[in-house]
């Protein structure tokens, strides 16, 4: 088959709900892709953020095979060992917690909320605080979660109430607390927001304001988990500060559909109790068969303290970008979850990389997004870079030839 074939079946038969680029990846290895027509690419943007280890490490290729022989599916009202020793892993790396298992971020997210809901619903309250520019999924209540407009749009009228405060700004998340708000709910990392980090004080403060008035503070780690700041999960990165609830999903799998939210034990009481909240396929064998092997590969290659090296070298090299080309605004981030904001749209940028064989994510506009894999080498790091230097070089050809942008190279 041929790509053109290829989106010739989509055009027919898939919903047209993505935009597409005209390329088919049919094979991975570590940081390396591979399309139909056997051009090969460097991904900076490995799933999405789900292929944190690469693609197709074979610690969870082997660990998916295994299990796979043994037991693909089990119903949830049977016991599953994978299941509680995930369940045990996530709470050694996190906190004290049990965790509910199901298929995605937008579902860990939908969980959370209820959760939060009916922990409110002995005092009446219901209201949960986000944030504006944040992203929490496109299933009903995740979408209404998300502080961005753009995604509501034909979906109204909102069916939750979801009140949407200004990120890193305390006094803004105050003004709308009123005696029926149960929860404030962000991600410690904005990722389709553009790459915007929360200070320690936002952090500090969203904690004891929740203590002080008894809410939940749920954080959405779906991007920001398993090691990608260089620690397990980005809270880990502010002194003293923790959740009472977190999702997870993305990267937990390697690769496979998983998706969970993390209670706190702190959480006294039972909030959800049998036949309240369920998944069929939620923390099967296989998928949990597959988390589990991505904790050993962290722990083995030693990943948190790769990511933070690989992270540092990434930054000195975005600064030398950064003083060559003045169309570069700042370059953000924390190890390896960071971007390079631009002064004018980002997509041409990624549609140039792409072209020259390197992966990486245009968003908000006019970020650039990059996000290699935990387990990337200095080496793919400075061929990326060179890649992204003709990139700018390029672009800003184009631009002077088209008149397009002011802010062109040296
Ligand atoms: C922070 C965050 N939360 C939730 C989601 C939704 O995850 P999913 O697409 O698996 O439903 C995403 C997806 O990008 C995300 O980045």
């Amino acid at each position: 088959m041929k790509t053109a074939e290829v989106q010739e079946l989509y055009k027919q038969f898939v919903l047209p709900t993505y935009t597409q680029v005209p390329v088919c990846l049919v094979k991975g290895k570590g940081s390396r892709v591979w399309d139909l027509e056997g051009k090969e690419y460097l991904d900076f943007f490995p799933g999405w953020g789900v292929s944190a280890l690469g693609h197709c490490h074979p610690g969870v290729v082997n660990a998916i095979k295994e299990q796979a022989r043994k037991m693909l599916h089990v119903p949830n009202n049977f016991l599953n060992i994978k299941q509680a020793e995930l369940a045990r892993t996530i709470s050694e790396a996190s906190f004290p917690a049990r965790i509910f298992f199901c298929n995605s971020g937008a579902e860990a997210n939908e969980g959370a909320i209820k959760f939060a809901k009916k922990y409110g619903s002995e005092t009446g309250r219901y209201e949960i605080i986000t944030m504006k520019r944040s992203f929490h999924g496109r299933t009903l209540a995740a979408m209404n979660a998300t502080g961005q407009e753009k995604f509501h749009q034909g979906f109204e009228p909102l069916m939750e109430k979801f009140l949407h405060a200004d990120f890193n700004d305390l006094e803004s998340v105050k003004r709308l607390i009123t005696p029926k708000t149960i929860a404030i709910m962000f991600e410690p990392i904005q990722g389709e927001g553009g790459i915007n980090v929360a200070s320690p004080d936002f952090m500090s403060g969203i904690r004891k304001l929740c203590d002080e008035k008894d809410m939940l503070l749920i954080l959405d780690e779906v991007q920001t988990g398993m090691g990608r700041t260089g620690k397990m999960f980005a809270y880990q990165n502010y002194h003293g500060v923790g959740p009472d609830l977190m999702t997870i999903s993305k990267s937990l799998g390697g690769g496979v559909p998983i998706g969970a939210f993390v209670v706190n034990r702190k959480i006294g009481k039972e909030v959800l109790t049998a036949g309240m909240h369920g998944s069929t396929f939620g923390g099967n064998p296989l998928v949990c068969a597959a988390a589990l092997a991505v904790f050993k590969v962290i722990k083995k290659e030693k990943l948190l303290t790769w990511a933070v090296r690989m992270g540092e070298q990434l930054d000195r090299e975005f600064e030398k970008l950064q003083a060559k080309y003045p169309v570069i605004e700042n370059s953000r981030g924390i190890a390896l979850m960071r971007a390079l904001k631009l002064k004018e749209p980002a997509a041409p940028y990624a549609n140039e990389a792409r072209a020259q064989g390197l992966l990486i994510n245009a968003t908000q506009g006019d970020v650039l997004r990059i996000m290699p894999a935990l387990t990337v080498t200095p080496k793919e790091i400075r061929l990326a870079m060179r890649i992204l230097d003709s990139v700018f070089a390029r672009v800003a050809e184009q631009n002077a030839k088209s008149g397009g942008c002011s802010c062109s190279a040296h």
